[in-house]
């Protein structure tokens, strides 16, 4: 039988400078996601990469003394970088300097003025000649040019436009009748009653003021608008051709998830619906919009002075510490908070006691009272049965919470179960056991609950904690890959060791002052 496909597809970040924790948080959701599918059995594929035209980058590579290209071609590097080192399983990074997605580009401009959708038009604002900036009445400082304070004129522009207004009633209508179009809902309503019903201006899709980026074909002084250059990256990376597209496309298209930020849920469930009918193509299954993580309760931010960045999280933290709390943190609609307090401690009571101890605990004790051979003796207490059927309910509650994209949430089930596993030790005592006359059989048993149930554990661990749970594997020696408690396994040649250590706050406070004072 052939396998269900899904796309799922992250947005592609701006190569204006290093990405902070926050733009980091979304790839590592994605790969989430992506490596449970994959572990549910579809046939995946999980699109990232970078957005590397526009005005902001032609001014940085100015400001820095390099050509745009030497920019961004660092900048992207520095982005795949950061994305390799949090371990994500991406199976395509896209760039939007690619010559293949440059062509498809100008290839859809020219589909879309053919069809009567893209018109030439006059783009009319207020002007400051010195900066070379167009500014709209709001973004005007009493009255004057935000940057330099100097007057401003009302300018006109040969501009192209698309028309947006032609398809505000089919949007109304699409996203009326599809509730699972958009997510989380409460973004679904603003869409609607803040952009949408209130009414859709004809969006202006090329410039003149800047050279850093696709030219439109028919008229090549015109810069194609960095959205539609950008947005179009999650059908050009996968075949599609105004001229005909590939097999790889239709089998693809449409894509089952686009993951992005809550700030930019606008243009992909505005703009982007209405460029794909332009195109006459589907349109993407759901646009989840996640919320944002903040630093100290704070948005974060280069200029603030507050970046976090994922690499120096997993040199002083580990990489699967760092993947936790980010996914743990902000289990669905909320913003959630990162802060160093909270990262130690999360690390201390979830991954080094919760897990790392139950773990080493285990097996230790399987290696002291069983010289690391343990099979199932099924002497069986009530406890055991109300144990194991909660293991057993881990694949239907996991997927309960994945399936509404409640990523923390899923996590949580997990950990209720580890929970739950060093509850049964306090309450079994196999210390105790292990002095009683007559009791070996029970003290294996219990040992193998633990065993079997960890391995269930590491097994829905996996995607979200992939080393860790590589590493339970490896300690318990084993590879059976299935969901459930399998009452049948073999324990032996067992190595305990820590998974996660736990942390000295106060040293690691000192280690974080001082590698942010080497910076
Ligand atoms: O918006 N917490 O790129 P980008 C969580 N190039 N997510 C955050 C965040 C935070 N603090 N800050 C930003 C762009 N993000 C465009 C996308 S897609 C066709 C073009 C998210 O580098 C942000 O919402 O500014 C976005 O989804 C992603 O990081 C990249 O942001
Ligand atoms: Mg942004």
């Amino acid at each position: 039988m052939d396998k269900k496909k899904y796309y799922i597809t992250t947005a592609i970040a701006y190569t204006s400078g290093k990405p902070h924790i926050g733009n980091t948080y979304e790839i590592v959701l994605a790969d989430s996601i992506a490596r449970y599918k994959r572990q549910k059995g579809y046939d995946v594929y999980f699109q990232t990469g970078t957005d590397e035209h526009g005005e902001k980058i032609e001014l940085k590579a100015k400001e820095k003394g390099v050509t745009p290209k030497a920019f961004v071609d660092d900048i992207a590097g520095e982005i795949k970088r950061i994305w390799d080192v949090m371990n994500t399983s991406y199976d395509k990074f896209v760039r939007t300097t690619d010559p293949h997605h440059e062509k498809i580009v100008q290839k859809i401009f020219d589909k879309m003025y053919e069809k009567g959708d893209i018109y030439k038009g006059e783009y009319s604002g207020l002007y400051c000649t010195p900066c070379e900036s167009f500014w709209t009445e709001s973004q005007l400082v009493d009255g004057k040019c935000p940057d330099c304070g100097r007057d401003v004129e009302t300018k006109k522009e040969e501009a192209y436009f698309f028309k947006l207004s032609k398809y505000q009633d089919k949007l109304v209508e699409y996203i009326e009748s599809h509730p699972d179009f958009i997510a989380p809902e409460s973004r679904k309503n603003e869409m609607l009653n803040n952009f949408i019903k209130p009414g859709l201006q004809d969006l202006c899709v090329s410039r003149t003021s800047f050279d850093w980026g696709i030219k439109v074909n028919i008229d090549p002084k015109h810069i194609v608008y960095v959205w539609l250059d950008a947005l179009t990256n999650y059908i050009t990376n996968i075949g599609y051709d105004p001229e005909g597209s590939s097999v790889e496309f239709n089998k693809w298209w449409p894509a089952d998830l686009h993951l992005v930020g809550k700030d930019i849920i606008r243009f992909h469930t505005i703009y982007w619906p209405c460029f794909l009918w332009s195109l006459d193509l589907e349109l993407p299954k759901k646009v989840f919009g996640h919320p944002w993580l903040l630093t100290n309760n704070d948005k974060i931010g280069k200029s603030r002075g507050n970046a976090i960045y994922a690499d120096d999280l997993v040199d002083l933290f580990g990489v699967d510490a760092v993947r936790y709390y980010v996914l743990h943190e902000i289990p669905y609609a909320n913003d959630g908070n990162l802060t160093y307090d909270l990262l130690i401690e999360r690390t201390n009571t979830d991954l080094a006691n919760t897990l790392g101890n139950l773990v080493n605990r285990t097996i230790s004790m399987a290696n002291k009272y069983f010289d690391g051979n343990v099979t199932n003796k099924k002497v069986t207490e009530k406890l055991d049965t109300d144990l194991i059927n909660m293991v057993n309910l881990l694949d239907d509650n996991v997927e309960e919470k994945m399936d509404r994209l409640e990523i923390g949430f899923a996590l949580d089930q997990i950990f209720d179960v580890l929970r739950r596993l060093n509850k049964y030790i306090d309450e079994t005592t196999p210390w105790a056991l292990a002095k009683e006359e007559g009791k070996k059989d029970r003290l294996e048993t219990v040992l193998y609950n633990l065993l079997d149930s960890i391995r269930v554990c590491a097994y829905f661990l996996r995607p979200f904690l992939t080393e860790t749970s590589d590493e339970i594997f490896k300690q318990l020696n084993i590879n059976d890959e299935t969901d459930k408690f399998n009452p049948n396994n073999t324990y032996k040649d067992m190595k305990p060791e820590v998974l996660f250590a736990r942390i000295d706050k106060e040293k690691k406070m000192e280690e974080i002052k001082n590698s942010n004072r080497n910076k």
